[in-house]
């Protein structure tokens, strides 16, 4: 089977973590070898690197300095995890990934696209996703779920950021998968977590049948 390199994106609460593990069952019950991961972390050096990161201030890193960081964490999880795993023919199923870094750092933080995705390439040898699943949920509904499960987690840091930023990052999102819609496909996120999980494996699916 085909390999291949699937990520989630979308703002905070709006159930990404659920639909990667879903979506690893259907495929491994479909007889397919699935790694699911994260952004940022997925390598012990790139989950240290995620700590500064999600932890402490919401003005602790400027811009550029939370792409630099990202950048690093990134470089290790591709190099380490990613790669070795395409390169064997599997799947990797990641919870974020570039579009994040377009969305936080460049749409809403101001970093330009062009430098982002130079610095992608640089970072990862150019190595984007074959399909990004943007899970489509209103940010104030999102916010309410990112918050009610918080409980004693330290990891505030974006959660933290004001309503308007994260109504911010929704519109980037809804622009990037507008422009780029080949690639990424939104899933409207206000289904319950059964039908949004129905609605991806059917993108995912007719993917893998065009790829046999
Ligand atoms: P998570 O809450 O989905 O685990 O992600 C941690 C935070 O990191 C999330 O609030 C968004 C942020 N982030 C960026 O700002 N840029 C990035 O490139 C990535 C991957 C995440």
């Amino acid at each position: 089977m085909a390999k291949l390199f699937v990520t989630f994106e979308g703002g905070e609460g709006a159930g990404k973590s659920t639909q990667v593990a879903r979506l690893a069952e259907r495929m491994r019950s479909n007889g397919q070898i699935v790694t699911t991961t994260r952004e940022p972390g997925g390598t012990t050096g790139a989950e240290a690197i995620r700590a500064l990161l999600v932890n402490g201030a919401t003005d602790r890193w400027d811009a550029l300095t939370e792409l630099h960081l990202i950048n690093a964490a990134r470089r290790d999880h591709v190099q380490r995890l990613i790669c070795p795993i395409l390169e064997r023919g599997d799947v990797v199923i990641c919870d974020r990934f570039i579009d994040s870094t377009r969305v936080y750092q460049g749409i809403v933080k101001g970093l330009d696209d062009a430098l982002i995705c130079r610095h992608h390439q640089d970072t990862t040898n150019n190595l984007w996703p074959d399909l990004t699943v943007f899970i489509d949920l209103d940010p104030e509904i999102g916010m309410v779920r990112a918050l009610g499960r918080s409980g004693a987690s330290t990891e505030m840091r974006f959660e933290n950021e004001t309503l308007s930023f994260h109504h911010k990052i929704y519109f980037g999102f809804q622009k990037l998968q507008r422009a780029e819609h080949q690639r990424i496909i939104a899933i409207d996120g206000n289904q319950s977590a059964e039908s949004v999980a129905e609605a991806v494996w059917a993108v995912v699916s007719s993917r893998l049948n065009a790829d046999v």
